[in-house]
């Protein structure tokens, strides 16, 4: 029993021996792995201090390069500036010599005709002299021409700047229906300008989103002579949401450009101006229309329950959007369309991906219109006689919708009837 003991004994201590050398021996693995892996990491950490050292390397180089092409770009507009200001120096020193020459020739006839006594002949070359000023043509260069809501800038040439004491602008509102000649003769609806010394001039306080027709008369010692009339428009008035009257489930992006469907709860405070209802989730946008023409585009992020028109400023924000007298608005109600005023709904059929709504609001003609904007197709118009200031407002039940505001009245709603 003893020697089986024993002989147990040793195998046991031997198992624990092999057991033990194979521990130590995996140990041993471990650790010139893990020795392995520090290097690696180290190798890593150095190939990547390298990488970036290079990179920032090749963005100096590339910073470098971008600098040198700007100072040769910079360096080419300014020789191109100059050589063309040269041309037409060369031209007008060309042109104020021939009008010198022929200064001189008419100078010297004028000097014989008064030494004659012969009337008829003296009057003949004052008729002359003023002839040959007025071949001077004048441009507007629409190209240059520049507008805001309520300001436009117009430039102009003319042939002859040399002569020109100053210039003179006419403008008047262009409805499109009067025709320019008519429009032209009746001078009472002209504003005029005078005694402009630059050829150009900036005219403010215009109406928003107007179309306004102008001339340029040009004046100089023998007469004046007038440009072809230009037509210019100025932008529809730019206006941003109103984050203070968002419902307190819509959120609106830090440019007030963007109302999104919010479904965290917050924690906005109450006010009279904010929408309140239990299902109308509104925002307004930031402008009091009471006058003029005003053009502005909602462009539709995903939303498959929105509504988009205007209401009262004073329309009740917990109700309804479109179902009272206040408000007319365009809706999208999952996979169909409709127009609602005063809870009268009228089904509409837009494209199914109508993704631009227009709104063209005339306040003074009595009419707001929905358009597709990307296929410029009419959707609606109410024929509203406004009595109070109204204000653009949006609605969305999922995703969200951005607004496109100060835009001009695109040409092709201008040139068509509203009510047609
Ligand atoms: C330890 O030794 C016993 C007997 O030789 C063997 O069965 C077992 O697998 C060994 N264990 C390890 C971890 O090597
Ligand atoms: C470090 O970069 C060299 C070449 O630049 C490459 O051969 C080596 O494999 C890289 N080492 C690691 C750990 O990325
Ligand atoms: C957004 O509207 C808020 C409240 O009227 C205003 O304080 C903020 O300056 C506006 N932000 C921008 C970018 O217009
Ligand atoms: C919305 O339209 C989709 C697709 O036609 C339909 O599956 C879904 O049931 C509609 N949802 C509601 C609330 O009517
Ligand atoms: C709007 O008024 C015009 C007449 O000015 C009329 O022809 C048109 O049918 C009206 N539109 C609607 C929707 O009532």
């Amino acid at each position: 029993l003893v020697l089986i003991k024993n002989s147990f004994s040793f195998l046991h201590d031997q198992a624990l021996d092999s057991n033990l050398s194979n521990l130590i021996k995996r140990n041993n693995e471990l650790e010139s792995l893990m020795g392995k892996l520090i290097q690696t990491c180290q190798h890593v950490e150095v190939n990547a201090s390298r990488q970036e050292g290079k990179l920032l390397e090749e963005c100096d180089m590339l910073i470098e390069i971008i600098q040198q092409r700007k100072q040769i770009i910079g360096s080419k507009i300014k020789e191109g500036k100059v050589s063309r200001r040269l041309r037409k120096l060369a031209q007008q020193i060309t042109n104020c010599k021939q009008c010198i020459e022929r200064s001189t020739a008419l100078i010297s006839q004028a000097d014989q005709t008064l030494k004659e006594t012969d009337h008829a002949r003296f009057l003949q070359t004052t008729f002359k002299l003023q002839f040959e000023k007025k071949n001077m043509k004048i441009y507007i260069r629409e190209e240059l021409c520049t507008a805001s809501y309520d300001t436009i800038t117009a430039h102009w040439t003319s042939d002859d700047e040399f002569t020109v004491v100053s210039y003179e602008l006419q403008y008047a509102i262009f409805t499109g229906h009067a025709n320019i000649a008519s429009l032209c003769n009746s001078l009472e609806s002209w504003m005029i300008v005078p005694n402009i010394k630059q050829n150009h001039y900036t005219v403010h306080g215009l109406q928003s989103g107007t179309k306004y027709i102008f001339v340029v008369k040009a004046i100089n010692q023998a007469g004046s002579r007038t440009s072809e009339p230009g037509t210019l428009k100025t932008n529809s008035q730019p206006f941003k949401l109103d984050p203070k009257t968002a419902h307190k489930k819509l959120k609106v992006s830090h440019d007030n450009l963007t109302v999104e469907r919010d479904e965290t709860t917050s924690k906005k405070g109450h006010s009279q101006e904010r929408f309140s209802s239990q299902s109308s989730y509104g925002v307004v946008g930031n402008v009091y229309i009471d006058s003029g023409r005003h053009y502005w585009e909602a462009l539709i992020g995903g939303s498959t329950w929105y509504a988009v028109g205007i209401a009262y400023k004073s329309a009740p924000k917990h109700e309804w959007i479109g179902k009272n007298s206040a408000s007319w608005v365009l809706c999208r109600c999952n996979n169909s369309w409709v127009v609602r005023h005063n809870s009268k709904e009228l089904a509409i059929e837009p494209s199914p991906h109508l993704r631009r709504i227009g709104v063209l609001l005339d306040y003074d003609a009595g009419y707001v219109s929905f358009y597709d904007a990307v296929g410029s197709q009419h959707l609606h118009t109410f024929n509203v006689s406004f009595i109070q200031p109204v204000c653009p407002v949006f609605n969305v039940w999922n995703k969200c919708l951005t607004i496109l505001t100060g835009l001009p009245i695109p040409d092709h709603l201008e040139a068509v009837e509203p009510h047609s």
